[in-house]
């Protein structure tokens, strides 16, 4: 098949490109490369370009014949989008449209949209279910939801089939070492703890241990990259197979959740067997940061057929200190 991944520069798009490719499908990336980088694109064709080129889309579409389109391009820092949300609504949500509109005029009708977690915003029971209310309380969250809401309605009206997959904690990476996270700034957990022990960093610093958690620090649902887009390949399947169709959505996790604690613990006893420690700091708690979140991703394991592979946290921790290794030590 040939497969559009928008944003497949990125930590998420390039393991998926990496898998398409390797599963044989004919791969073309297109990226602005503005938080993604063109080294991460180690097979499919490269297109250097913007969802807001409205001319570039239709180009790229009347050349090609696409089967269906993954699209994991978007801005994603909760607090950036709290200070500039109109970055946010116009990225994330607008130029989304921009690619559902080229998609409709070119009878392209499979779509694969990366979602969040948060667009539930505070959490009302754990772990979250499809049927959770979907409260979002910050523009990142609003910009995917309202997503959400469009592929509902361009599936009644265009007959465009979606499925919407609303990842926990992306983390991990390339199991064969090819690839890995790599953000600037980089904000999620892991890395940083895994900068920190490689000196990349002076010290990671502990975002509230006054949650209402068993050892109060705050808990989330690690799901490994490869199993995350494992998840992606599964979901096209299953609408180009006409098995399913219409606008869907599934939670992605593991249905496991860790505190920060706990990972900063794992993460010494793999550092420790290369000499390598860290430098634990705390501080204050994290506007937004919810004491625990945690999918419940039955649906995708039956629905989708999808079981995760990688659920131990030791090995998801283990093939990102490999990366951090390979680029920093
Ligand atoms: N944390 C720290 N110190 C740090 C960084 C993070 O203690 O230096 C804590 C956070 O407070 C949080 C946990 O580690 O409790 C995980 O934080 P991340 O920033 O790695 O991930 P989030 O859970 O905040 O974010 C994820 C996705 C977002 C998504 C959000 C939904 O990465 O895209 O879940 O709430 F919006």
């Amino acid at each position: 098949m040939k497969i559009l991944v928008v944003g497949g520069a990125g930590y998420i798009g390039s393991h998926m490109v990496n898998m398409l490719v390797k599963s044989g499908h004919d791969v073309i990336v297109l990226d602005n490369l503005s938080t993604g980088f063109r080294a991460s694109v180690k097979s499919g064709r490269l297109v250097v370009g913007d969802l807001a080129d409205i001319h570039l889309l239709e180009n790229l579409f009347q050349q090609e014949s696409f089967d269906g389109v993954m699209h994991f391009a978007a801005n994603s820092l909760v607090g950036e989008s709290m200070t500039n949300p109109s970055k946010y609504y116009r990225n994330n949500m607008g130029n989304t449209l921009n690619l559902l509109d080229v998609m409709v005029r070119h009878d392209v009708n499979h779509f694969i949209f990366s979602s969040t977690a948060a667009t539930f915003g505070e959490p009302e029971y754990s772990p979250i279910d499809e049927n959770h209310p979907q409260a979002p309380i910050n523009p990142y969250g609003t910009s995917k939801l309202m997503v959400e809401r469009v592929l509902q309605d361009y599936a009644s009206a265009y007959g465009l089939n979606s499925v919407c997959l609303r990842y926990f904690n992306a983390c991990g990476a390339d199991p064969e070492g090819e690839l890995g996270e790599c953000h600037d700034p980089e904000t999620h957990l892991i890395p940083l703890i895994l900068q920190a022990a490689s000196g990349r960093r002076a010290f990671i610093t502990v975002f509230g241990r006054d949650y209402d958690t068993d050892d109060g620090t705050c808990i989330r649902d690690y799901i490994h990259i490869n199993d995350l887009c494992a998840a992606h390949a599964l979901a096209l399947e299953l609408i180009i197979s006409g098995r399913k169709r219409g606008a869907l959505a599934y939670n992605l996790g593991n249905g496991l959740g860790f505190s920060v604690q706990q990972v900063i613990d794992v993460v010494q006893k793999v550092v420790l067997e290369d000499d390598c420690s860290l430098l634990v700091e705390d501080g204050e708690p994290r506007v937004g940061d919810p004491a625990i979140l945690v999918a419940d991703a039955t649906q995708a394991k039956q629905v989708l057929n999808w079981q995760p592979e990688y659920v131990d946290l030791e090995t998801i921790i283990r093939h990102a200190w490999a990366w951090e290794k390979k680029i920093s030590l």
